[in-house]
């Protein structure tokens, strides 16, 4: 699972379908799907949620895992390379996941690797897995994908989050509204190639939209891949959803976020039957672990 882009509504509906079958299994059904497998992980990048989740997914579906979070306390650290540190994983483990801080990253080990592998986040261009939660998070709250109104707030620059969610929506007949700041605009780079699928406007206020989204996703601004802290501190604080924010919004509208949050949503928002964003999270765990019994088991589960 390399690209989101990989990926038809048909296949995204297959794994939805897999997710609610695991979720109704039993604790002991479950631990038979993926029974003795091993999961390899390779964080280059910090992580709290991805690698949680796919190890309590893989957990749960009967399987163990093993791998390096601390890349610094790994052979990297005295220059081993990633294409042997991939070759060398894929011989523990039945499936390999990486984060890195590369572009294609994850396309270059699928090449190397003799086992398959899932792109955890690379660089600022996917995360393709986030997004199959993202995806599956709004069709479980909101009932359904097609026909609603979307709006994404924040790093839409840097967020790989975003583009691998635009791209999946790109699946579905949605309205999109993209809003940030002016020098966190989505970028040009990727702006045709999203557009082959989905329609979307830009602004700079959220205002224009809120009363009329039923989702509302919100982002982090990435302070870590801003290339001059000058311009993160232009931006910082751009946005914040609180309480009157929400207020404006649709009763039945949700908030997601992909976590984690530093004060882009304000706490008091949490304990509101809009703020879905912890909901979210907990179905990150079990389309991880409909994920892997997919790939681990060439007829399915
Ligand atoms: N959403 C997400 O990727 O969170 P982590 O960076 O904590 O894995």
């Amino acid at each position: 699972i390399i690209s989101i882009k990989d990926f038809n509504k048909v296949q995204l509906e297959q794994i939805f379908a897999s997710t609610d079958k695991i979720m109704k299994l039993s604790p002991i059904e479950r631990r038979e799907i993926c029974k003795g497998n091993g999961l390899g992980y390779l964080f280059y990048e910090p992580s709290t949620r991805t690698r949680l989740s796919f190890d309590a997914a893989m957990a749960s579906v009967g399987g163990n895992s093993l791998g390096i979070s601390d890349i610094s306390s790994s052979s990297t650290k005295k220059g081993e390379s990633l294409a042997d540190t991939v070759r060398i994983m894929s011989n523990y483990s039945d499936v390999l996941v990486l984060r890195h801080p590369l572009d294609g990253s994850s396309r270059f080990a699928a090449e190397v690797s003799s086992k398959p592998v899932i792109n955890a986040g690379s660089g600022t261009e996917e995360h393709p897995t986030q997004a199959i939660q993202d995806l599956f998070t709004i069709r479980k709250e909101k009932k359904k994908i097609d026909g609603l109104k979307i709006g994404i707030i924040g790093d839409l620059k840097y967020g790989r989050t975003v583009y691998s969610l635009l791209h999946g929506l790109g699946n579905y007949d949605v309205d999109v509204h993209l809003i940030s700041p002016e020098s966190l605009r989505i970028r040009s780079d990727s702006i045709y190639e999203i557009k082959k699928k989905l329609s979307f406007t830009e602004s700079t206020k959220i205002e224009d939209y809120i009363d009329d989204l039923d989702v509302l996703y919100v982002t982090r601004i990435q302070k870590e891949r801003f290339p001059d802290e000058e311009e993160y501190l232009k931006v910082k604080g751009s946005y914040v959803v609180g309480l009157d924010l929400l207020q404006k919004m649709k009763d039945d509208s949700i908030i997601l976020h992909p976590l984690p949050r530093l004060d882009e949503i304000s706490t008091d928002v949490d304990n509101t039957k809009n703020a879905k964003y912890f909901e979210q999270a907990e179905y990150g765990k079990h389309t991880r672990a409909a994920l892997l019994g997919l790939i681990l088991n060439e007829n399915g589960f």
